[in-house]
């Protein structure tokens, strides 16, 4: 890490206190303002987790052993992240088990950070490690943990449970230093009910054939590379594997297993495509891992396992852009990690190049340039309700829920910045330079500053006339999209924006419209950019023509849901509430409560609609809908 111990003791200072009027004082790089831990004073290096599940108490139970190294020989105590946890008790590890008794307290409790956890550590010299058991259950309501009945599964029959912990989640499920600039390996054993499967973001060891007295079955895991504990991640259901090429395969609720196995079959080649432009996949296996439609996320790129939501199974693999760019977090995110959440866009920015690198290889030109366009679209929609320092790449996010701050500026300004170089540069300069990139900072945990430096001296440095440091500071210093971004070029919509155009205009009848070749983000165009009302009878020309609420691609019926609620088309309205009472992805849902609130009528529904589902969403959407509705518990 770069920032000195002492800028980092001043965050803490700041974060213990609560006292600091952030505006004040110049952000300090590095700096991790959404973690209490000490790590200039110790850092945690690997984690052991020993934990039963409990479904009906909806907790995990058990304990993790911490090794701790110590950095600096004067520090009393070691802090770490909570949240919402009951610590029973803190030990030393003394000879593989729980020694000499540590006094401990927690501390106050901040908004979305949670409390310290301060425990008394023996001396020793720098350099010295320990390791420190940690006796703690979750509790029913973490906010990183969903626990599902029966009843919200496809298969219906048994409970599921799966953790998330990006952004600073995990705290609310282990006790660590919560930053993404911490990096761990782990070892796990999950104890789990006859029947139950549990899974990890980490190599899978042998199952313990035999059960114990309380009639749970043993999983093991092992994760052997350093990751941050925003990527520990882990999920138990009634789940089955199906492989989908050498290193590569699918879980689902069986329900689910052939149609995901169907939509993902061009997994191996994504892996083998990113590795020929970006260097070899370092993390072993590649899976997938099918959530139940209340997860809050499209998907969550937790090592060799990504999280992904069902609502991208649209039966016709149109929606696997979002696959790609949960494999493409392998080399950037997972492997050159976010120091802090104000470097996001590193992660995601570079994520969303990979992604459309990936497509264009495997799909073609006009099917990335789709992409770009629509997230294009999706950037400006949001920089118009931005504030212009919500505009930056590097994000002041002090003071803020990290869950809060995003929008699609470190993600399509972010790519828009290292397309601006690719075309400043060409990609036979780019492509190596990238591997490079990802090759020196390989397993490590690095801020804007770092990647601007490493840029300047290994791309700039030999490019000296393409890029000035007015334009490096527009990009990641400087609200908005900058005037000499190269922007991808709108043609490719054309004709979708001409034959919308002909049937508003009343020129084209709907039975002649070209739809019958369009591919989902022809129809995303299509329906996104509707004038912001329509005739009701055009609406039930679109409604009935394509049944378009009965839409099983999950995009699609969004953006009609998005232009129904608008023009308060009733008859949309049953399929609404369906949509709203199953999927819980945040992503789709939000913006409709938000539609829905702007007239009285809609609130009405919003309301009745949101006391049926939010018992079914994820504590994230669950946080995000409440401030929309307000209806409480
Ligand atoms: N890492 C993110 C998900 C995330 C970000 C979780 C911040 C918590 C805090 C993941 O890679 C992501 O970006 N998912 C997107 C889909 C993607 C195709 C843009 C999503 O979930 O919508
Ligand atoms: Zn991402």
């Amino acid at each position: 890490m770069r920032a000195s111990p002492l800028a980092a003791l001043a965050g803490v200072a700041a974060l213990l206190h609560g006292v600091v009027a952030f505006g004040a004082e110049p952000i300090r790089p590095g700096v991790d303002y959404h973690s209490f831990a000490n790590v200039a004073q110790f850092r945690v290096r690997s984690v052991e987790l020993d934990l039963a599940v409990d479904f009906d108490a909806r907790r995990l139970s058990g304990h993790a052993d911490l090794n701790v190294a110590r950095l600096d020989k004067s520090a009393r105590s070691l802090i770490l992240d909570t949240r919402a946890l009951d610590i029973r008790s803190v030990s030393l590890v003394e000879k593989g088990a729980a020694g000499t008794a540590l006094t401990f307290k927690l501390g106050p409790s901040r908004e979305f950070l949670g409390r310290p956890l301060s425990i008394d550590m023996p001396a020793g010299a720098a350099g010295t490690s320990s390791v420190i058991r940690i006796d703690y259950r979750t509790h029913p309501q973490a906010s990183g943990l969903q626990w599902l009945t029966p009843a919200q599964t496809a298969g219906k029959k048994q409970p599921y449970l799966f953790s998330q912990s990006e952004a600073i989640h995990a705290r609310s499920w282990i006790p660590l230093q919560d930053s993404p600039q911490v990096r761990v390996t782990y070892r796990a054993t999950i104890r789990v009910p006859r029947g139950l499967v549990a899974v990890m973001s980490a190599a899978h060891g042998p199952v313990d054939p035999k059960q114990d007295e309380r009639g749970l079955t043993a999983y093991r895991f092992e994760m052997t590379e350093a990751i941050p504990s925003y990527l520990i991640a882990l999920a138990v259901g009634d789940l089955t594997f199906r492989s989908l090429g050498p290193r590569t395969g699918v879980y689902t609720e069986p329900a689910v297993l052939d149609a995901a196995a169907k939509e993902f079959v061009d997994l191996e080649s994504m892996v083998t495509t990113c590795e020929q432009l970006f260097g070899p996949y370092r993390w072993g296996r590649y899976d997938l891992l099918i959530l139940p439609p209340s997860a809050p996320y499209g998907g969550m790129e937790n090592p060799r396992l990504s999280f992904i939501t069902p609502t991208v199974i649209a039966g016709d693999r149109s929606l696997v852009s979002l696959i790609a760019h949960e494999l493409a977090h392998s080399w950037s995110g997972n492997l050159v990690t976010n120091a802090t959440w104000r470097d996001f866009w590193l992660n995601e920015g570079f994520t969303v190049y990979l992604e459309r690198r990936i497509l264009e290889a495997l799909y073609g030109r006009r099917r990335e340039q789709m992409e770009d366009e629509l997230g294009l679209q999706s950037l400006r929609r949001d920089l118009a309700d931005l504030k212009p320092p919500g505009q930056h790449l590097a994000i002041d996010l002090r003071g803020q829920d990290p869950d809060d701050g995003a929008s699609q500026v470190p993600y399509e300004k972010g790519k828009l910045f290292l397309q601006f170089l690719e075309s400043r540069v060409g990609r036979e300069t780019l492509d190596p330079f990238l591997r490079g990139y990802f090759d020196h900072f390989a397993f490590q945990s690095i801020d804007t500053e770092q990647f601007l430096d490493y840029l300047r001296a290994n791309l700039l440095a030999k490019k000296p006339d393409a890029v000035t440091e007015q334009q490096i500071h527009a990009w990641v210093y400087e609200p908005g999209i900058p005037g000499f971004a190269v922007l991808p070029s709108a043609d490719v919509f054309a004709p979708v924006d001409r034959a919308r155009s002909a049937w508003l205009s009343g020129s084209m009848a709907i039975a002649q419209l070209p739809v019958s070749g369009w591919s989902t983000q022809e129809w995303l165009h299509f329906l996104d950019n509707m004038p912001p009302t329509l005739p009701r009878a055009k609406l039930d020309e679109l409604a009935t023509t394509y049944s378009l609420s009965q839409s099983g691609n999950a995009e699609i019926a969004y953006s009609w849901f998005r232009v129904a609620i608008r023009n308060d088309y009733t008859p949309a309205y049953p399929a609404l509430e369906r949509y709203l009472t199953t999927i819980g992805r945040r992503k789709l849902v939000r913006p409709l409560y938000d539609d829905l609130m702007k007239s009285a009528r809609g609130a009405d529904l919003a309301r009745s609609i949101y006391a049926k589902a939010r018992p079914g969403y994820h504590p994230i959407t669950q946080t995000a809908v409440d401030a929309i509705v307000k209806t409480g518990k």
